[in-house]
């Protein structure tokens, strides 16, 4: 059986120039989905699926994360003196346990793949998990628990992937699929953001990973790739002679929450999902279809 995964990485550093002006001085991940921020969503997600220990990898201006994963203790204070104890419960419900959160700043913004490099000293030698808070996926189980699943029965790392129309190859990290069963693409090798021409496939990795820790030992050589960036495709890819590599096909709707419309979406879709909320919200809907 393939070791546990416990760990999970959170590449939180990067700007969010796509979602401008609302990320000038929050970060992206904070943007909220309904009622809670992208990034309480992959908390939760790794959390559901057995993570025991969160490591962040931040960057300036990102310090109303590390404030939403603490106690707010006026608030919580405010809310108990005028007896809204139902409301401090559930705030403290999703709390980490003291330890369970660490945080390590990516100094540079040199890419995703240097991002992940950074949080090399908090994982050390076992498996782990890389989840990318801006794919919003509503999936139950949770994809990364689908993915563990997986993992048992191949080992080596697995990314989550969708198809995606060709035209669209240019934004995501692309297989190149020797054996699909469906569920399962074993690839040969991997290219980050291809043109729709160039790419050997339009299966797309999407923003979950679970990764040996010999790729730390690729990151390593601080290769730059696509955009002058340290890419986390290429070194994924230096690893598949001596590593398997599977893209596994989750059951669920992921939603580019980096994007306007992926956003706006994940808004209606987590909505409409809520007992307490569908019936207003497809009320809300027509009255602007008319
Ligand atoms: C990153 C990765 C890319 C992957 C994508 C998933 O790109 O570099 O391989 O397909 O995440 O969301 P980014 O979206 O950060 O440009």
């Amino acid at each position: 059986m393939a070791q546990a995964i416990r760990k999970a990485v959170f590449p939180v550093a990067g700007l969010g120039t796509r979602f401008l002006p609302a990320t000038k001085a929050m970060p992206k991940e904070m943007l909220p989905v309904v009622d809670r921020p992208l990034i309480q969503y992959a908390v939760e997600e790794a959390r559901a699926a057995g993570i025991e220990e969160f490591v962040f990898v931040t960057g300036r201006a990102k310090s109303a994360i590390e404030d939403h994963f603490d106690h707010s203790f006026e608030l919580e204070r405010s809310l108990t003196e005028s007896g809204k104890l139902e409301a401090v419960k559930e705030l403290r419900a999703w709390m980490p346990a003291p330890g369970q959160i660490s945080y390590t700043r990516q100094q540079m913004p040199l890419g995703l793949g240097h991002a992940v490099w950074c949080a090399r000293n908090h994982i050390g030698d076992e498996p782990f998990a890389v989840l990318l808070a801006d794919d919003l996926i509503l999936a139950g189980p949770g994809c990364l628990e689908q993915m563990i699943n997986a993992y048992q029965e191949v080992g080596g790392n697995v990314v989550a992937v969708e198809d995606v129309p060709r035209e669209n190859t240019l934004q995501y990290g692309i297989l190149d699929v020797v054996t699909d069963d469906g569920y399962l693409a074993r690839a040969r090798g991997l290219v980050e953001k291809p043109k729709p021409e160039d790419a050997p496939s339009t299966l797309s990795i999407i923003g979950r990973y679970i990764l040996q820790p010999n790729i730390f030992d690729e990151l390593a050589m601080q290769q730059k790739g696509k955009g002058n960036e340290i890419q986390l495709t290429d070194a994924m890819a230096r690893t598949i002679p001596k590593t398997p590599f599977h893209g596994f096909r989750f059951d669920g709707t992921r939603f580019d929450c980096g994007n306007r419309f992926g956003y706006l979406e994940a808004n209606i879709a987590f909505s409409m999902v809520r007992e307490d909320m569908k019936d207003r919200v497809t009320q809300i809907i027509s009255k602007y279809s008319e």
